[in-house]
């Protein structure tokens, strides 16, 4: 999002209070936020609140004398990459189908050359409201991005449909707009998160990795249009939305989910950390503490990446090297042995578990650094970088 100029349109709901939330997290992801606020929205935050988040002057009325040319609908929906509308009130979206223009709001709407993104937020009734469905489907028809709302528990005290959209989700969906669809219609399959090697009913071999890698590269993919599959093992995070998630927590079970799965993609990301041993013996009990030592066999697991890698027709295939000491060299060696166009190196201590990443491509071209960054803007470099090898 970093440069992008966004207008934040601000209507009136209870849901106005997680705008400052918004305003806040779009500047930190590098977009310019220009908040305008209708009369209704200013009931229920000040803008004050607004322009101190958003390091602007915040706008509501008509006539405002400070804006440049004295066409303020024309100069700020002009100066615009976007328009987002959140929250968007039942009102308020029944203005924008009838091409109302009777504030500041509505009428740089109405002249805007540019998208336009509507969060609804509004009571479960008022969104059940046929005249409400027939405003969305007309919003829909006319090209605007709906986003939400999400269902669950209302500030009127009902539960269902017609809440805002937290924050982290609008954001989500607004990056993706922005994404170029370098992927479109491609079909990537992508490991993530650790494996689990079950040693009895209660205990089992696992390691440190978070999933969050992987899980950053679905989601870019995803917003650059791929058909992403996500073949998760162990992890903590939620699944991103428009991508399909098949659990498989073994090294084992998901050799063969993803076995089952790779006719027909074009891309795979082998990011998971895959046991590389998985005890011979896997107790039906549990391993009562009897003798003063305990010694579980081990035999090794198979390769998912480097199988993949040498099907007879594979798709282009990415590896990841976690490696702790000679970086480079290790990394290198992995691509070659396991047959791989491209290998993503990084340092096993650093990466497990932080939100942000540094590491080094590797492909038949040299080595290209990506300096340290979000594990989400690395996730897009690497894809980036995919795209011009394919
Ligand atoms: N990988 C895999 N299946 C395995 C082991 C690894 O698909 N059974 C993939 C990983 O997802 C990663 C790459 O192979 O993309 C390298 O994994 P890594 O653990 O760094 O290397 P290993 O091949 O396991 O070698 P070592 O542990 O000796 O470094």
């Amino acid at each position: 999002m970093t440069g992008k100029k966004l207008v934040l349109g601000i209507t009136g709901g209870i849901a106005a209070y997680k705008s400052a939330e918004l305003v806040r997290l779009l500047i930190k992801a590098g977009a310019e936020v220009q908040v305008v606020m209708t009369e209704a929205a200013c009931q229920f935050i000040t803008p004050a609140t607004m322009q101190t988040l958003s390091g602007k002057p915040v706008f509501v009325g008509m006539w405002d004398a400070s804006i440049p040319n004295g066409m303020p609908h024309i100069e700020l929906s002009r100066q615009a990459d976007a328009i987002l509308i959140a929250p968007a009130s039942a009102d308020f979206i029944a203005k924008l189908v009838h091409g109302r223009a009777d504030d500041l709001l509505s009428t740089l709407c109405l002249a805007r050359d540019c998208t336009l993104l509507v969060a609804p937020a509004m009571n479960k009734q008022m969104w059940e409201n046929p005249s409400t469905q027939r405003n969305i489907a007309q919003l829909q028809a006319d090209n605007i991005l709906v986003l939400g709302p999400d269902s669950g528990e209302q500030a009127c005290g009902e539960v269902g449909l017609g809440r805002m959209l937290e924050v982290d989700e609008l954001l989500l969906l607004i990056n993706a707009h922005f994404t170029p669809k370098l992927l479109a219609g491609k079909r990537v399959m992508i490991t993530a998160g650790a494996t689990v090697e079950m040693i009895d009913p209660v205990r089992g071999i696992t390691n440190l990795s978070s999933g969050k890698m992987g899980y950053a590269l679905a989601q870019a993919a995803a917003d650059m249009g791929a058909i992403v599959t996500l073949v998760s093992g162990i992890t903590a995070i939620k699944s991103p939305a428009n991508v399909r998630n098949v659990e498989a927590n073994s090294a084992d079970s998901m050799y063969s989910a993803v076995m089952h799965g790779i006719t027909n993609q074009d891309i795979f990301i082998g990011v998971a950390a895959v046991a590389d041993y998985t005890p011979i013996e896997k107790h039906a009990q549990k391993i009562k503490k009897c003798e003063s030592s305990l010694k579980i066999n081990l035999i090794k697991t198979k390769d998912i990446l480097a199988d993949v890698a040498s099907l007879p027709n594979p798709p282009f295939c990415v590896g990841f090297a976690a490696e702790s000491e000679k970086l480079i060299e290790y990394a290198s060696q992995k691509r070659i042995e396991k047959k791989l166009p491209l290998i993503v190196a990084n340092d096993a201590a650093y990466a497990m578990g932080a939100d942000d990443n540094q590491v080094i491509l590797i492909d038949k071209n040299g080595t290209f650094p990506i300096t340290r960054s979000r594990k989400s803007d690395i996730a897009q470099s690497i894809l980036m970088h995919v795209t011009t090898l394919l």
